[in-house]
């Protein structure tokens, strides 16, 4: 794959970091199963079996998290990978674990090419600018909040507290580098999150999920002396000095805070010479870094967001205009490449989710780059809020065959395209939408299970289309096939009811309780059937079945049906004609 070693950084001598956070009363039952030696194939984890008793579900919050390759100069975003779980008793009724019934640790695992992660000792310099840039010490190995790596000796480590609010458990932070352990890039590491019993420590099960992190930011290639971002005429016009560094990426570095003090008359380069290497965030608002939600402060309160001024600047011509027929922005809109300039990335492949296989691109979602950067008003009047109003699944997912917007079941684009402010579409029909006000990753359906436990990452959605990029272990280990999480029974007794009571208004699958009652829930409401198996009932999108299937097409199962994964369900396949 693209594994190669590149990693350049200053090799810091740090301290090993003992894992003194380890609360030994559970260490021994989670050491019994976590990998105390990297091993060259994955043990098996116990959510294979549908058979067990509980399951384990985990998931990173976002799709991918960027940090800078360099932090002597500036930053803009730390090491900070965040993953929740949830972990399920299963049952006719199953029930969402809490801390009064469980603990969760994670540590790392081999992926299935055999890369492991579990130090960012060396890989890294942000340790040394930690306390200039973030207000706070931490020793190698911690986060800005303390999370820990489960470093050299791969010692599994407590997730924190249950949070009844989402009902799931959080990592908050853990400093993940894309360098695995041999020193190869890989932005897909992946950690083992493990259940452990509150009362007799007894292991409940464990899952592997993908913690997706990337220092690839691209401003190298336009900022390096001599490129469009630091030419010539750039030294002329503001007079600036650019930077002689034969390491590329602080002479960049340096580019970009010279630049920035010619452009606006700051003294960035300064502050940076005189040993404070300088936090974009600090002038500019990022909600991101914005650790209690408390809203820009006084010195942000007279800047732009940081996410504002990147976007919007990099957007307008070089006079700092709106863009025209004869005058070209700074960075043309170009699909995902554009957006690869500076997000994770042309080697990264950041955004894989399965709207990726569709050829929808960054820009049918969010917008280009002068939307991103509020430079014009949302539908609703206000100015666009970084971080907040993004897109939904619901904006293209905006309901059923029976109840829809415009006549779509599901659009390519998440917004009017005559809006350049590109204000996300929200659905009148709830059917597949995220919790009122709510983004997706904050968002849950059916009784408390996140919507990242059924469908994976944002950017990510399973089955997500980079195979190297390791979602796909996930929903594989959940329930046997790709794709979000179909499978009624990795969460239910077998003997569940029939009923319409599933995700989305989703009925049993691959249940002999549904296949001997389903006609009663058609003859009660035809249109209930309509909504996802078409208006003439003939099968759509939202009846494809998940997986291979061998179903019983008459009374008491004498013929049978084999429909091969990804098929449209229609009543026809089974019925004839006597069903439309
Ligand atoms: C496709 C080329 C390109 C890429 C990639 C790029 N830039 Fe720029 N950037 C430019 C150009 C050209 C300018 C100068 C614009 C001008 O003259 O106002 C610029 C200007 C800037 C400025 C000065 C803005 C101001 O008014 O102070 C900053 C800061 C900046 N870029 C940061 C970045 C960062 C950070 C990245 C990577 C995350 C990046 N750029 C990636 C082309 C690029
Ligand atoms: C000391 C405060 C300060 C810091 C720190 C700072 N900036 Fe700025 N930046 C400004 C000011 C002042 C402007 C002019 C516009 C404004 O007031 O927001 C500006 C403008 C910009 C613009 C141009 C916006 C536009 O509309 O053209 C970009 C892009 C930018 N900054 C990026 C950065 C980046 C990247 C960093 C970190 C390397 C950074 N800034 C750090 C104060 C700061
Ligand atoms: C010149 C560099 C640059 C380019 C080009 C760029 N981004 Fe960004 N983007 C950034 C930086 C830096 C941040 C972090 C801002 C923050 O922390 O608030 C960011 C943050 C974001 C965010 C999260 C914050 C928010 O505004 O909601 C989104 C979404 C985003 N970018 C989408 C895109 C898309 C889509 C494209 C392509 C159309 C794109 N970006 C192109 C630099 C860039
Ligand atoms: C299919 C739609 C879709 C596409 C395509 C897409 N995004 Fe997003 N993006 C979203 C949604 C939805 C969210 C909000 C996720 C959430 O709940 O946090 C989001 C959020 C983000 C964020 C904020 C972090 C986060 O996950 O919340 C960034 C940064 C971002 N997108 C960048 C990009 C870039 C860069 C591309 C292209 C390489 C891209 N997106 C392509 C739908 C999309
Ligand atoms: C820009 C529009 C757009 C957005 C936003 C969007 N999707 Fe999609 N999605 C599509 C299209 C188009 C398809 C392909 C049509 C289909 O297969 O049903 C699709 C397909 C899917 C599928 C595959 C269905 C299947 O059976 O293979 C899933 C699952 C999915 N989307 C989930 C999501 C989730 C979760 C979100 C929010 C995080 C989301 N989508 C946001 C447009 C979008
Ligand atoms: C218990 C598992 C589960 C949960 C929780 C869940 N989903 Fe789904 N979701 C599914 C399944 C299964 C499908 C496929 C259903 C179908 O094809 O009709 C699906 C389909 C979707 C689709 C795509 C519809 C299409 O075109 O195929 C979207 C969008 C979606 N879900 C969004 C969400 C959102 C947003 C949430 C949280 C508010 C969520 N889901 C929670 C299991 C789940
Ligand atoms: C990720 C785990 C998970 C999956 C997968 C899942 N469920 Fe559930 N389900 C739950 C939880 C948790 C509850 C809440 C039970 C309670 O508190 O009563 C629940 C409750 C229900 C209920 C209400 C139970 C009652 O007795 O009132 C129905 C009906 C149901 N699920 C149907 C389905 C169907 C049909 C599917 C498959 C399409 C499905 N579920 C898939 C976790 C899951
Ligand atoms: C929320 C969408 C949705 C609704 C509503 C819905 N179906 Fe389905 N149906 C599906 C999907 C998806 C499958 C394929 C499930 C699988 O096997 O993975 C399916 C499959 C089936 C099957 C084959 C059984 C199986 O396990 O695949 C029958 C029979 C069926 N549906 C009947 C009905 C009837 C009758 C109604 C109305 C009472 C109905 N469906 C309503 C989505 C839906
Ligand atoms: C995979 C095959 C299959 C599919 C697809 C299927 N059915 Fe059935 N259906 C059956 C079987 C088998 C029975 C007999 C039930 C039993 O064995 O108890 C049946 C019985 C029925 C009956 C009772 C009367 C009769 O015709 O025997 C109705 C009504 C019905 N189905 C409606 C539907 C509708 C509406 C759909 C599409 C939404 C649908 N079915 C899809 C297999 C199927």
């Amino acid at each position: 794959m693209r594994k190669h070693k590149s990693f350049r950084g200053p090799s810091v001598a740090l301290l090993v970091l003992a894992a003194s956070s380890w609360p030994g009363a559970f260490s021994q039952a989670v050491q019994s199963q976590a990998t105390s030696s990297p091993v060259q194939n994955r043990p098996a984890v116990a959510t294979t079996s549908t058979a067990a008793k509980y399951a384990v579900f985990a998931f990173n919050d976002l799709g991918m998290h960027c940090y800078d390759g360099d932090f002597s100069v500036f930053s803009l975003l730390p090491p900070f990978n965040v993953f929740h779980a949830q972990v399920i008793k299963k049952g006719l009724r199953p029930k969402i674990l809490d801390d009064k019934n469980c603990r969760l640790f994670y540590s790392s695992v081999v992926d299935p090419s055999g890369s492991i992660n579990t130090t960012s000792e060396g890989k890294t310099n942000f340790w040394e600018f930690i306390l200039p840039l973030y207000g706070v010490n931490q020793p190698l190995d911690a986060g800005i909040l303390g999370a820990l790596m489960p470093g050299p000796g791969n010692m599994p480590q407590p997730m924190g507290a249950y949070d009844p609010a989402h009902h799931w458990f959080t990592a908050a932070g853990v400093p993940f580098t894309c360098v695995d352990d041999d020193g190869l890039i890989n932005p897909y590491p992946m950690v083992r999150v493990k259940a452990v019993a509150v009362k007799g420590r007894k292991s409940l099960g464990a899952l592997d999920i993908v913690v997706p992190n990337s220092n690839e930011m691209n401003c190298l290639s336009c900022h390096v002396t001599g490129q469009d971002g630091a030419s010539d005429w750039h030294a002329q016009t503001y007079n600036v000095q650019f930077c002689q560094n034969p390491d590329q990426v602080i002479q960049y570095r340096e580019n970009i805070l010279l630049l920035h003090d010619g452009i606006n008359g700051t003294r960035l380069y300064n502050t940076y010479t005189d040993g404070q290497p300088v936090l974009c965030a600090g002038c500019h608002y990022s909600r991101a870094l914005d650790l209690n939600q408390t809203g820009p402060n006084t010195t942000q309160a007279s800047h732009l967001y940081l996410s504002h001024a990147i976007h919007s600047h990099h957007g307008m011509t070089l006079d700092h205009q709106l863009p025209g027929a004869d005058n070209p922005p700074i960075l043309s809109e170009d699909g995902a490449a554009s957006c690869y300039n500076c997000h994770p990335g042309g080697t990264t492949n950041c955004l894989r989710g399965v709207m990726s296989a569709q050829q929808i691109v960054c820009q049918d979602c969010h917008g280009g780059l002068l939307a991103l950067g509020g430079v014009f008003p949302l539908a609703g009047g206000t100015t666009r809020e970084p971080w907040a109003d993004l897109p939904k699944c619901q904006s293209c997912h905006t309901g059923d065959a029976v109840d829809n917007l415009d006549g779509d079941i599901v659009c390519q684009v998440a917004y009017d395209p005559e809006d350049s402010a590109a204000t996300p579409i929200e659905a009148l029909n709830d059917r597949f939408a995220e919790n009122p006000g709510q983004l997706y990753r904050n968002s849950n359906a059916h009784w408390g299970v996140a919507c990242e436990s059924c469908h994976g990452s944002p950017h990510a959605e399973w089955p997500a289309q980079v195979p190297t990029a390791n979602d796909n272990v996930t929903p594989l280990e959940i329930q046997r096939h790709g794709g979000p999480v179909a499978e009624c029974d990795a969460c239910h007794d077998p003997r569940l009811a029939a009923s319409m009571g599933g995700p989305h208004g989703m009925h049993n699958v691959n249940s002999r309780t549904w296949m001997n009652g389903h006609m009663w829930f058609y003859w009660r409401n035809a249109d209930s059937c309509r909504a996802c198996h078409g208006l003439a009932l003939e099968g759509t999108n939202l009846a494809r079945v998940a997986a291979d299937r061998i179903l019983s097409k008459s009374w008491f199962g004498r013929n049978k049906i084999a429909i091969t994964q990804g098929t449209a369900v229609s009543c026809a396949m089974c019925h004839g004609s006597r069903y439309h």
